[in-house]
């Protein structure tokens, strides 16, 4: 077997430097060397910018086409191939496609197989009914040695349908080993990684991502690629959106600026690896896991140009808006990305994030309110602690309060914030995000029945005493 990843650079003005490297080795279990080179591989990637650019990248000098998409011989003897992430005649200002230029075409494929689906699971949900409860899970139990990203992957639940691109699915993820000889592709969404612990090494057709805690990484549908750790454990969560891609908010009043700001979204610069030798794919189609075994790396493309690309952005770039007057804002404001739906400003689903942000207002409940929402929201955290619970939401962890269940802060964090003198305060020591969906989360199984599940959840809205007293 020959293994070899060459870099390039973009076509775009923003990346100044090249590299190449190569790395060997067949083991799937992530040892402290191949760690070691995953994190100089990423600690020397360059980036792109922006969000839904025409970006462009080649990682051989003439190998991108200039002035046409498909001439009549490729250069540098690729095959040229379109791989479309919305209709063709989707409008300009959604659609994605991107031209990639690869050693060999995608159609150069044994046939898929069926795999078995581990813990993962798909829509339409229907192990369970839906649960109109408040729901809290402690971490995912640690994964048993020699689980991959892949392997790793455990679902919680979901809505929609995947078989019409609708919906979306909340799934978790623990590895402890990088995946090495096989690559993974998501024919039925894109893949929104939100590491929580242990940084990512993510090997895509398009070139290659790093992504830490406190870093998001956005794999659009049916882009193939690897996953290698950059620490022993990993575990984090992961948004599937089988619905529209994912794109930044419309900013209405707010004005041209603000919230994630587009130019903090990086791609990959193309890098492709030239293997001969067996590697397996597998593919996640209609809710199911198909794996075959090519005999090279579908990890070869040399050049590309387009729109249907993967991207890594920091949360703690994001530019948190908020009151500065009195009232706690609707959490929209916090939103990253959003997944639209055919109903203007219904999202099949939100990313949210609550980073670090002053807090101002007067006479004001400043930590998030009490509510019940047509929307159902999973919460995870990333770091830290989150200011509407005092206890039980540790990192790794999640809540779920489906459509119109009533939640809000914990009795602790009522009286403390109740009572407290509203001087300027900095939140800043936590990293909490929400996936917010148009439609309730129906829990697979595992997720109903885990041992993770916090049963005594309701119990920190008891004790919440009345204070009325009648004029
Ligand atoms: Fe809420």
């Amino acid at each position: 077997m020959r293994r070899e990843l060459a870099m390039g650079q973009g076509t775009d003005s923003t990346t100044s430097t090249t590299g190449t490297t190569s790395t060997t080795g067949t083991s799937r279990t992530a040892g402290a060397a191949e760690r070691e080179r995953a994190r100089k591989t990423a600690a020397g990637l360059t980036y792109l910018t922006g969000f839904g650019n025409e970006h462009s990248s080649e990682a051989e000098p003439g190998a991108l086409p200039l002035g046409r998409n498909s001439p009549q011989r490729a250069p540098l003897g690729l095959y040229a191939e379109q791989l479309s992430g919305t209709a063709f005649t989707e409008p300009r200002a959604h659609n994605r496609r991107s031209w990639l230029y690869r050693i060999r075409p995608s159609a150069a494929h044994p046939r898929f197989l069926r795999a078995g689906n581990g813990d993962l699971r798909s829509a339409p949900f229907d192990e369970t009914v839906p649960d109109p409860n408040r729901l809290r899970w402690s971490p995912l139990p640690d994964a048993p040695a020699g689980t991959d990203f892949l392997a790793g992957l455990w679902t919680l639940g979901g809505n929609g349908d995947v078989r019409r691109r609708d919906g979306m699915a909340v799934h978790l993820y623990a590895a402890n080993a990088s995946m090495t000889d096989r690559v993974f592709g998501d024919a039925d969404g894109e893949l929104l990684i939100v590491p929580e612990r242990g940084g990512l090494l993510l090997r895509t057709e398009l070139g290659l991502l790093s992504a830490e805690p406190g870093q998001v990484a956005l794999v659009p549908r049916g882009v193939r690629f690897r996953v290698e750790l950059l620490d022993e454990q990993a575990r984090g969560y992961v948004c599937e959106n089988y619905g529209r891609p994912f794109t930044l908010p419309d900013l209405g009043p707010i004005g041209a600026n603000g919230l994630a700001n587009a130019r903090d979204f990086h791609a990959p610069t193309a890098a492709y690896e030239d293997i001969e030798g067996p590697v397996e794919v597998v593919t996640k189609y209609c809710g199911n896991l198909w794996k075959a075994v090519y005999d090279h790396s579908p990890l070869d493309v040399v050049a590309w140009h387009g729109s249907h690309v993967p991207y890594v952005y920091d949360l703690r770039r994001f530019n948190v808006l908020g009151s500065i007057s009195y009232d706690h804002p609707d959490p929209s404001v916090f939103t990253v990305l959003t997944s639209p739906s055919d109903t203007p400003g219904l999202a099949g689903v939100d990313f949210v994030v609550f980073a670090p942000r002053w807090l101002v207002g007067e006479d004001t409940f400043r930590p998030p309110y009490f509510h019940r929402n047509v929307m159902s929201e999973y919460m995870g955290l990333i770091e830290g602690a989150y200011d509407a619970k005092a206890e039980g939401f540790v990192p790794g962890g999640g809540s779920l309060h489906n459509m119109m269940s009533a939640h809000g802060p914990d009795r602790e964090t009522f009286e403390r914030a109740s009572a407290a003198e509203l001087a300027p305060q900095k939140v800043d020591d936590g990293l909490a995000f929400m996936f917010e969906t148009r439609w309730p989360v129906c829990l697979t199984r595992q997720a109903a029945e885990a041992g993770h599940l916090q049963w005594d959840y309701d119990a920190v809205w008891q004790g919440l005493e009345r204070h009325f007293t009648a004029p």
